[in-house]
């Protein structure tokens, strides 16, 4: 595995690859955990090389104290990524990848007015800075993100065909604890007590989920704002969980849906905070 700190070391080692690959790219913000390295995974299935980035993005922070304190542990990611199947590792600084302030602003459509979008002004346009910023060094032809962040993914898919970049976006499925907690690199800033009161935001979305497989989206079960509210209830009841919000939208264009029948694919998405920690998750419901 080949460690790149710089833009001529990174494409020094891409132009060694033969000339008839897909490169497989997998970006990170490092912290890796089973989830990272699951689509890791992914991709040294499809591909021959398989590039990861480990850069903790400053322009989707809206807050510099998140940027602060968000968790650095690159030794042991390169040892899980050579494990993993990585054949390079891209450790970029700040200034490889922003040499001059970033000032574009890209057309995200309608995908960052909800959700997470009104919560962390600027977050996705930081996303989208840093992804397409990448694209353009590591000129992938397969790139992994997890679905557990679900309104990024559908972002970067809306993005990458937008500017008609020839990269083929794979979804991978979000890995859980065996407790059902969404892994995260946030995870470990829990409190003891936090940790234990977690995993009942996964208990409450699967809980949507077979409200709304067993009544089979009839006229029995509850509408999609009302079900929404029996999700954050339940959540709530912990004392130490607080949810943000609690949306069930339309899969696609992440708007939220006032009837089962407003979409054909449907996902319950939501943040909470236990603590300070803020968690996100999200489950399919249709
Ligand atoms: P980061 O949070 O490090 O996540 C990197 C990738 O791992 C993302 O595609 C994310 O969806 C995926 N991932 C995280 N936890 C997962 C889990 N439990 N199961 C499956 N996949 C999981 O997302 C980012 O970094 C950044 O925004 C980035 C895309 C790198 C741009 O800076």
């Amino acid at each position: 595995m080949t460690i790149c700190y710089t833009l001529s070391q990174l494409s020094e080692t891409l132009a060694s690859f033969p000339k008839d690959i897909q490169t497989g790219f997998v970006p990170t913000m490092g912290a890796l955990h089973e989830g990272h390295i699951s689509l890791v995974k992914r991709a040294a299935e499809d591909c021959r090389e398989v590039v990861v980035s480990i850069f903790v993005n400053p322009t989707q922070f809206n807050n510099l104290d998140d940027l602060a304190k968000y968790p650095r542990t690159v030794e042991q990611d390169c040892l899980m990524l050579e494990k993993a199947g990585a054949t390079v590792v891209f450790i970029p600084s700040e200034n490889e990848i922003y040499p001059q302030k970033d000032e574009r602003v890209f057309d995200l459509g309608e995908l960052d007015k909800y959700g997470e979008g009104p919560r962390r002004p600027g977050h996705f346009n930081g996303v989208a800075q840093v992804v397409t910023r990448l694209f353009d060094l590591v000129k992938p032809g397969y790139a992994y993100f997890g679905e557990k962040d679900f309104q990024q993914l559908a972002i970067i898919r809306y993005f990458a065909a937008k500017l008609k970049y020839p990269v083929k976006i794979v979804s991978c499925p979000t890995v859980r604890e065996s407790d059902g907690l969404a892994m995260s690199s946030r995870n470990m800033l829990l409190s003891a007590d936090h940790r234990a009161a977690a995993p009942s935001i996964y208990k409450a979305l699967k809980k949507a989920a077979d409200i709304t497989s067993a009544q089979n989206l009839s006229l029995n079960c509850p509408a999609p704002e009302e079900l929404a509210e029996i999700v954050a209830g339940e959540i709530n009841s912990n004392p130490l969980l607080k949810t943000e919000y609690v949306e069930i939208v339309n899969a696609i264009t992440l708007k939220p849906v006032k009837s089962w029948e407003e979409a054909d694919e449907i996902q319950l998405c939501t943040a909470v905070f236990a603590g300070k920690v803020r968690l996100i998750d999200n489950q399919k419901l249709k």
